[in-house]
């Protein structure tokens, strides 16, 4: 199996995850006053790498990886309208000068998810002046944090960020959350999130980076000659979001399982399916049809695998799982796909909105003492990486 030259072997995580203490955020808030929200668990201390991300990129590098996504964290940097910490921005640069010095490439993504309190109380992505708000942040934060970084991902999957913004605003309609048979983004957000990403690629590709954003793609799938519901279904979740990827300088695709879609809508996982510790059916094709699916509404831009992976605690399950997705992205880019990464989901186990146990790293996390240790699943990717996936073939 050959892999392109500079090809990037990487994990990623996210700021809110694996930081801990990010109190101004609108998750932190979330956490601890809403007690119906399904963050059952509050982040805490999550795997203090806040302290810790010098060792999260020594192991990771020491493995054999060249790669480290990770986010910059919009609550900290401005914890108050207006009010830009430089220490802050600092901080994510030592982050961004750590990861090279380890020879590791550093992705940086400005929005995962979790935004600052006072923005979401003042209605989110719902306020007219939501767009200029994150402009101004990207203005305060990226000319800083992005020079000598490659790839900036400017929000990770605004198809489920919308989702969110539908639980903040009816938090006592537990029925409009969740994940599977996802509900609809709410248009108006959608539109906001996009108008954001555009503007913030300008910007991002002013200072030099490379810029695109991170789908959560589905693997929709239709069951009983559902194409034209599947269609229908696709749109407003995955596929509006992807067709907005027109024009960027890649696309981000992240991709765990697929979702079955029959004549009245969404499906539940086949029955005698293998689930993962998330609840989803274990299917590492996944990545094969978002890459593909990716590759095709977007115009043939870059792809970068920005997410893939498997809550499990069986490590040996992790890395077939792995193994089985990096062929399927392999087949991918032998018939043409301009792939440039694979970033796996995730470095460290962290925490998964809302609680720990389902535990997607290569690397495990004691949560008391947060000590390290790295899982066989981080040696063997390590080797992929060191032999840009030629370890793979022998083993397949
Ligand atoms: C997501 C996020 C991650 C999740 C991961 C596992 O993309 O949903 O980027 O934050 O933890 O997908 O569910």
């Amino acid at each position: 199996m050959s892999f392109p030259d500079g090809f990037l072997w990487g994990a990623s995580t996210a700021a809110h995850q694996t930081e801990g203490n990010n109190v101004a955020s609108d998750w932190w808030a979330w956490e601890h006053t809403v007690p119906a929200s399904p963050a059952r668990t509050p982040s805490g201390d999550a795997c203090d790498s806040y302290h810790r991300y010098a060792e999260d990129m020594r192991l990771l590098a020491d493995a054999g990886l060249n790669g480290y996504r990770f986010s910059i964290e919009w609550a900290r940097i401005e914890p108050e309208e207006g009010e830009i910490s430089r220490a802050e921005i600092d901080h994510y640069r030592r982050m961004v000068d750590t990861c090279l010095s380890f020879g590791l490439n550093p992705v940086v993504t400005l929005h995962h998810f979790t935004q600052p309190r006072w923005f979401t109380a003042d209605g989110g992505w719902l306020n007219a002046k939501a767009v200029d708000r994150f402009a101004r942040y990207v203005d305060a934060a990226a000319p800083v944090i992005a020079s000598d970084v490659d790839y900036v991902c400017t929000i990770n999957e605004p198809n489920f960020a919308a989702l969110m913004q539908t639980m903040f605003s009816h938090p006592d309609d537990p029925g409009s959350w969740g994940r599977a048979g996802t509900p609809l983004p709410d248009p108006q957000v959608a539109e906001a999130l996009t108008d954001a990403h555009h503007r913030a690629v300008d910007q991002v590709r002013a200072l030099g980076p490379k810029a695109g954003w991170t789908i959560a793609t589905q693997a929709y799938q239709a069951v009983g000659g559902a194409d034209a519901v599947l269609d229908e279904y696709a749109w407003p979740r995955e596929r509006y979001f992807l067709d907005q990827s027109r024009g960027d300088d890649f696309v981000g695709v992240q991709a765990y399982s697929r979702n079955l879609i029959g004549p009245d809508g969404p499906l539940p996982v086949p029955d005698g399916a293998r689930t993962t510790l998330a609840g989803l059916e274990y299917w590492p094709d996944a990545l094969a049809e978002g890459i593909d699916l990716a590759w095709r509404l977007a115009g043939g831009i870059p792809v970068l695998v920005t997410e893939n992976g498997i809550a499990t605690a069986d490590d040996n399950l992790r890395i077939d799982y792995t193994a089985d997705a990096i062929r399927g992205m392999q087949r991918q880019i032998e018939a043409g796909v301009d792939v440039r990464a694979y970033l796996h989901w995730s470095a460290l186990d962290n925490y998964e909105w809302g609680r720990y146990e389902p535990t997607f790293g290569l690397i495990a996390v004691d949560r008391a003492t947060f000590r390290r240790t790295p899982k066989p699943s981080l040696a063997w990717l390590g080797n992929v990486a060191r032999s840009n996936g030629a370890t793979l073939t022998r083993t397949a």
